[in-house]
């Protein structure tokens, strides 16, 4: 049996990557104990998305499982042993806000619960490829220091700086700098994975994506910024932007091209490897931009409300340079840009709508 271990199995990027890596004919087991409901809250429950993936997935295997567990973990990965030629690791908490109401509890899932898993890589399936999802939160507000430009609906880095025109790359500084506590776990995530390859000859691979969508993200007020604002425009709920007016920019990258990202790794990994990732220029939008595009897809106004309040730790502008990640695993390309992305977004919840109005 040739299979692959996908952590956070029910989560926007876990739950692509069950069905992406199921689809090329790998068993695919999978560890999620649905804790997202516990972060945001019963409507951002991700039982639904096991449902699915249990009753359409044939190739996949559940377990209910908390990824700090280490005997649970040591006994699923001694179970499949080195059987298991990949791991993915996509639990998490994944919101810098809740963070910091219980950074106790996101250090100990972030942080430690990827050394829980290293470990027991380490000691059952030492020749699997690992792949962790980390975050452009571990380069902190320090691409707020970058010289922007105030246009119209948006903010851009200076015309002559050399992100201008394919995004930061890994080159960027993480110290002296604020992280938030989400920042830090993933920071402590992030550089525990390549350690493990530098120093465990592990093949160990950290992508630090930009924001990442999909349809089947159960955006929430705290997590998921594009899916949680297409709701609200859909469902005509309300909205409120924090800070920069809205000119705030991120790119955003959707999860089947991300799960096409872990398969180049998983084709040619090596050892403590990290590569920023995400949507690009092309998949950039601020949120003033995001909201117009919004208002001509339903064919509605989408009155927002501004709030003077920025959250700790935002980005102002974040374009991801993916050079790197291109030179290394060439066949690799994005299949989504801005439009494309918001569409199928509001053809998603505009088909949910019924049942969540209803
Ligand atoms: N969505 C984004 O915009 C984005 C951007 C950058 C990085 N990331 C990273 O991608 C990864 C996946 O994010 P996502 O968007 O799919 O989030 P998600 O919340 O949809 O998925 C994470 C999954 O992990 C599970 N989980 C949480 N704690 C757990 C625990 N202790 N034990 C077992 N399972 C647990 C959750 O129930 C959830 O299903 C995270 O590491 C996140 O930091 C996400």
């Amino acid at each position: 049996m040739s299979a692959i271990l996908v952590t956070g199995s029910a989560g926007l990027v876990g739950s692509d990557a069950v069905r992406f890596f199921a689809a090329q004919g790998l068993d695919v087991v999978g560890i999620d104990n649905d804790m997202r409901a516990q972060f945001f809250g019963q409507s951002a429950s991700n039982m639904p998305n096991i449902a699915r993936l249990t009753a359409e997935v044939e190739r996949y295997i559940h377990h209910d499982l908390d990824i700090r567990d280490r005997a649970g973990v040591h006994r699923v990965l001694k179970r499949y042993g080195p059987s298991l030629r990949c791991v993915i690791h996509a639990a998490a908490q994944p919101s810098h806000d809740w963070a910091a109401g219980e950074p106790e509890t996101d250090f100990s899932v972030n942080a430690t619960g990827t050394l829980v898993l290293l470990e027991a890589v380490r000691t059952h399936c030492p020749d699997a490829v690992v792949i962790h999802v980390s975050t452009n939160k571990v380069y902190g507000d320090r691409p707020n220091r970058l010289p922007m430009e105030a246009l119209a609906s948006r903010y851009e880095v200076a015309s002559e700086h050399r992100y201008r025109a394919r995004g930061i790359d890994e080159d960027m500084l993480i110290d002296h700098c604020m992280h938030s506590l989400f920042g830090v776990s993933k920071v402590a995530a992030d550089m525990m994975v390549q350690e493990y390859g530098r120093y465990f000859g592990l093949q160990t691979t950290s992508l630090r994506c930009g924001c990442i969508t999909g349809p089947h993200h159960a955006g929430a007020q705290l997590h998921g910024f594009l899916s949680y604002l297409v709701q609200c425009a859909v469902l005509e709920r309300p909205y409120t932007v924090f800070g920069y007016e809205g000119k705030q920019v991120r790119d955003n990258l959707h999860s089947s091209d991300l799960a096409r990202a872990f398969w180049a790794v998983f084709q040619n990994p090596g050892s403590g490897r990290v590569y920023n990732m995400g949507g690009g220029r092309e998949a950039s939008v601020s949120i003033r931009e995001a909201v117009a595009i919004c208002e001509r897809l339903t064919g509605r106004p989408f009155p927002v409300s501004y709030s003077g309040a920025q959250r700790k730790g935002d980005h102002i502008w974040w374009i991801t340079d993916t050079a790197r990640f291109e030179a290394d695993h060439p066949d690799w390309f994005r299949s989504y840009d801005r439009e494309r992305l918001l569409t199928e977004l509001v053809q998603t919840w505009t088909e949910l709508a019924p049942r969540m109005l209803g």
